[in-house]
């Protein structure tokens, strides 16, 4: 981290947008000022603006009982009225909404009229498998036009969906499935991946199989299977439903009912400190005016003329807030794109950007920093001049990458968005505005109008232009988290004990500011990785390494790797018995690749090292600094605090 520090105090280069960009910008800094005299009176603004109520609100915010938020909490609406069905009656059914490309080539565009019957078709079958207001619903989908159809139609019942990101494991969707208590999964035989079907169905089979222990209750009711890959599938007679069997049957009559701006939307679960994936709960109406906002004045969307690309997928929350609900809501015309960037040939992205005409592509560094090795030629033989804003989510992007995005993908000219968010704000939350804002190379600049943030020392306090600390949200904002799904204490423990006394949302990332007050991201500072811009908890990695039978205990670190970010580097203890059998590097692979089957891919130790020992405190507490360091192939810090401090150049030297 420190050298990412001293490389970023050396950045200054500035580019403001250009007076053609400005000129036709929608970014007015008078939003900066509306929000400064009134923040409350200006998210009110922005609700009614953007959204149709059905039942307008006269609360704004309900901050009496913290850190449990209520906005807009006496209006009425439904979200996917709100981004379908208004559109056609204003007119505008004819609108793409989703330019949709599958890997192999096949491709559909669906317009507002078609995306709005589609979805009520499947809120009536949903309806009709006896989903409601509040039930859970499971969505276990590659990035095909029905992930999209499926959040909608269980958002319009009132219902509340749990996108499980279509690369985990059957272990990792059980335990999702198992927290959500979800009563239908919708899935698909499998998804084009590098030019494969990767399937996804027997997943799901399998996280359904075998609930004879203890406390294993199957909500589960019925399948519903999309057939994408063309897979045989297995079949449980009266569970499994194909989805072309039933949908296109479906009325396309549907009226949305009103829920309150309370009602929950969706559970998304992430990486905490712990083992255990956290169900962040996200609600209705505040959530779905940030997202709205956000996408209307950072990505600076003419809704008319853009053709926006969020490259996301669907089971993180950029796919939820910037492929699902805001462009949406904003009747945007959208791209999506179901396979990989480098399949069939590595300037697919490009190829598709030229292909559509896209104005806006949104993505994440890791991909920008793969497409830089692989050299600007690939980009250089496609016509990419009809972008005009480029923006990037997930993690911090180095200036380098920074710059070469700006020139090779952005023709030189474009702005950038640097974005920060979680998936606990719902929504952007810092980020320069493409119009305004003079942009950076590597830092995501400013909060956005009515965002309230601070750079604070361990105590809460402000700290001056020029000096680093932790990143907290000083004041509640829309689209903010209502809670961890059935977890209330552990909500308040990870987010609100820490700046109790201030009543700070501490966000786990560290930042400082520079003099100018611009902010610059610096990494998480607690035991969360950033892997190619998902997150992953070190607790995670290390029960699912202690889970086999060869471990007796492990240690696992985030280390920085070129590409990805930070790589997933672990240290593992093996039984004696095993050592004996097997040799250190067969058991390194066999774990790496029980991790990938345990979690899923993404998960995967880049390295394994077998150790003899773990440098821990007296109180027993792992050192992860000291294996960070080792890790990263430096020299390994103050040792002064371990239990017994030989232990570091032992470990060095096995790692040697
Ligand atoms: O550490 C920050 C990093 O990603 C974390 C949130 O991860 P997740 O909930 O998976 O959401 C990712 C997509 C919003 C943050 O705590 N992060 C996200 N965006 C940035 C970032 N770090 C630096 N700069 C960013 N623009």
């Amino acid at each position: 981290m420190s050298s990412q520090i001293d490389h970023l105090l050396n950045e200054s280069r500035q580019f403001p947008p250009s007076p053609e960009f400005v000129a036709q910008s929608i970014d007015d800094p008078a939003l900066y000022e509306r929000a400064a005299a009134d923040r409350e009176g200006f998210w009110a603004d922005q609700a009614r603006e953007l959204l149709h109520w059905h039942k307008p609100f006269t609360e704004v915010l309900d901050w009496t009982n913290p850190p449990f938020a209520k906005w807009f909490g006496d209006g009425e609406l439904n979200v996917a009225y709100n981004c379908l069905d208004r559109h056609v009656e204003a007119g505008i059914g004819d609108r793409v909404a989703i330019h949709w490309e599958g890997e192999p080539g096949d491709s559909r565009s669906i317009t507002y009229a078609e995306l709005t019957d589609e979805v009520r078709r499947t809120a009536n079958v949903l309806a009709d498998l006896g989903v409601g207001e509040g039930d859970r619903v499971a969505i276990y989908l590659p990035m095909i036009p029905e992930a999209v159809i499926s959040m909608l139609a269980v958002a319009r019942l009132g219902a509340i969906h749990s996108v499980v990101f279509g690369g985990f494991s059957a272990d990792s969707l059980r335990s999702r499935i198992d927290d959500a208590g979800a009563k239908v999964v919708i899935t698909a035989d499998g998804g084009y991946r590098k030019g494969k079907v990767s399937a996804l169905k027997p997943a799901v089979d399998q996280s359904l199989a075998d609930r004879n222990g203890e406390g294993e209750q199957q909500t589960v009711e019925h399948v519903l299977v999309v057939k994408r890959g063309g897979n045989d599938v297995e079949w449980t007679e009266g569970r499994d439903i194909w989805w072309h069997d039933v949908v296109p049957a479906a009325s396309a009559e549907h009226e949305a009912q009103a829920f309150g701006a309370e009602n929950p939307l969706f559970i998304l679960y992430t990486s905490g400190t712990t083992g255990k994936p956290k169900g962040i709960l996200h609600t209705s109406g505040g959530y779905l005016t940030q997202a709205a906002y956000t996408h209307k004045y950072v990505f600076d969307l003419h809704p008319e003329t853009d053709v926006y690309w969020c490259t996301a997928d669907i089971g993180w929350i950029t796919g939820h807030s910037y492929v699902t609900y805001g462009p949406l809501a904003n009747g945007a015309t959208q791209l999506m794109y179901e396979g990989t960037p480098d399949a069939p040939h590595p300037g697919r992205w490009w190829e598709l950007i030229q292909k559509y005409g896209v104005t806006i592509l949104y993505t994440a560094p890791t991909a920008i920093r793969s497409f830089m090795k692989l050299g600007r030629q690939i980009p250089n033989e496609f016509d990419l001049s009809t972008l005009r804003l480029l923006g990037s989510v997930g993690e911090p992007i180095n200036p380098e990458a920074w710059m070469w995005y700006r020139e090779v993908i952005g023709g030189g000219e474009t702005p950038i968005v640097d974005t920060w968010w979680q998936t606990e704000t719902g929504g952007i939350m810092v980020s320069p505005l493409p119009g305004i804002t003079a942009a950076k190379p590597g830092s995501a600049q400013v909060p956005l109008p009515g965002i309230s943030i601070d750079v604070v020392d361990e105590q809460g306090n402000a700290v001056e232009n020029g000096a680093g600390g932790l990143l907290a949200i000083t004041k509640p904002w829309p689209a903010m988290l209502r809670g961890v799904w059935g977890d209330p204490e552990r909500f308040k423990e990870t987010y609100w004990e820490k700046f109790e006394e201030q009543g700070f949302y501490f966000a786990g990332d560290g930042a400082r500011l520079d003099e100018d007050g611009d902010l610059w991201l610096l990494g998480r500072v607690d035991d969360v990785m950033n892997v190619s811009g998902h997150r992953l908890s070190t607790a995670e990695i290390e029960s699912s390494l202690v889970a086999h039978e060869a471990t007796a205990e492990a240690a696992v670190v985030g280390a920085s790797d070129e590409t990805t970010g930070q790589a997933v580097v672990a240290f593992v203890i093996l039984k004696e018995s095993f050592l004996a059998e097997h040799t250190p590097e067969g058991l390194a692979t066999q774990l790496r690749t029980w991790v990938g089957e345990q979690i899923g891919p993404i998960a995967r130790p880049r390295d394994v090292y077998i150790v003899g020992e773990l440098p821990k405190t007296r109180s027993g507490k792992i050192m992860r600094r000291l294996l960070r360091d080792v890790a990263e192939g430096r020299e390994v810090g103050d040792t002064t605090t371990l239990a017994d401090t030989a232990v570091m150049s032992i470990i060095s030297a096995q790692v040697k």
